[in-house]
């Protein structure tokens, strides 16, 4: 296939959920998917700390051992399962081939999640970021990744970011529909902006969750190597080792700036003000709340 006919096209709804048009073609191989029990699912919507979360989950599956960790890209270790870029990727095909336990990346809306991790009632991981510095980080990102539709202006960017019309659907639903299904099944819900203000308790969090003990230093280990800056030199970590075709990192690197409340550097107050007012609208009636800065 030639590259012009692979990127920069248009989604394709999957029950009403935006995708890349290969996904959607490709819909029955993700549907399919068969999970094993021992499977640890870290789904995100895009944008939110999914790569933070999966170095971060490579460490303690590793116990702290950054060298091990260096083994190969992040992608590589941590499969994206619904990717399919026709002969360029396939997740399905990568985890299939993988051995036991598996860390699993997604970017799926809960409703769209193959019913075998339900089934295998899989321990999963959620990273929620709070939605003006997700819209922020999602319009560079479309920019950089040649896989999305042309993002438009920052104006244009955030209505359709807004109307949910970007890849993998409405930010809105997708955090609220993670948040409600944690009620019954084995889901830890994190929220970046915690990450941020207390890696540590929050690396607490995971090694509870994940029934793991380690010590201190080992602690620590990860948090060094799981830290922005070193994150951002990493190429196993950077996504540098992406051809420049599908991710080009001179328009914007993929470790961008790693903070909370960068929003306040690309929202006018009119954008703010209109943001703020559909928010509340749209997350009425949740429990979920977020903080856009620490
Ligand atoms: P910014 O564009 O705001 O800098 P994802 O991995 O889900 O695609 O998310 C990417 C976002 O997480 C980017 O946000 C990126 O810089 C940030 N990020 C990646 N690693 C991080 C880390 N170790 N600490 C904090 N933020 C990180």
């Amino acid at each position: 296939m030639d590259q012009q006919d692979i990127f920069r096209r248009e989604l394709v709804d999957v029950q009403d959920v935006p995708l890349f048009w290969s996904m959607a073609q490709e819909w029955s191989q993700v549907e399919s998917f068969e999970a094993r029990p021992d499977d640890l699912l870290i789904a995100t919507y895009p944008k939110s700390g999914t790569t933070w979360i999966s170095e971060i989950l490579d460490l303690i599956y590793n116990n702290g051992n950054a060298e091990k960790c260096k083994r190969d890209a992040i992608y590589i270790r941590v499969p994206f399962m619904e990717l399919i870029i026709p002969g360029i990727e396939n997740g399905i095909e990568q985890l299939k081939s993988m051995q036991s336990p598996r860390l699993v990346k997604t970017h799926l809306p809960v409703q769209l999640l193959p019913s075998s991790f339900w089934k295998n009632d899989c321990k999963m991981i959620y990273v929620a970021r709070n939605a003006k510095d997700v819209a922020v980080s999602y319009y560079y990102f479309y920019q950089m990744a040649k896989m999305h539709p042309e993002p438009g202006t920052w104006e244009e960017f955030l209505d359709k970011f807004m109307s949910g019309k970007v890849c993998f659907g409405s930010w809105y639903d997708h955090v609220k529909g993670w948040w409600e299904k944690r009620k019954d099944y084995q889901i830890l819900y994190l929220f970046y902006e915690d990450m941020k203000e207390d890696p540590k308790g929050e690396l607490q969090k995971l090694l509870k969750f994940l029934e793991k003990d380690l010590p201190e230093e080992i602690m620590d280990k990860i948090l060094y190597h799981s830290s922005f800056d070193v994150m951002k030199r990493n190429p196993s970590a950077n996504y540098t080792t992406v051809s420049a075709n599908e991710m080009d990192h001179s328009v914007s690197p993929f470790m961008r700036k790693g903070i909370s409340g960068d929003w306040k550097n690309q929202f006018t107050v009119a954008q703010y003000e209109r943001f703020e007012e559909d928010y509340e609208k749209k997350m009425s009636g949740s429990t979920l709340k977020f903080r856009s800065e620490i």
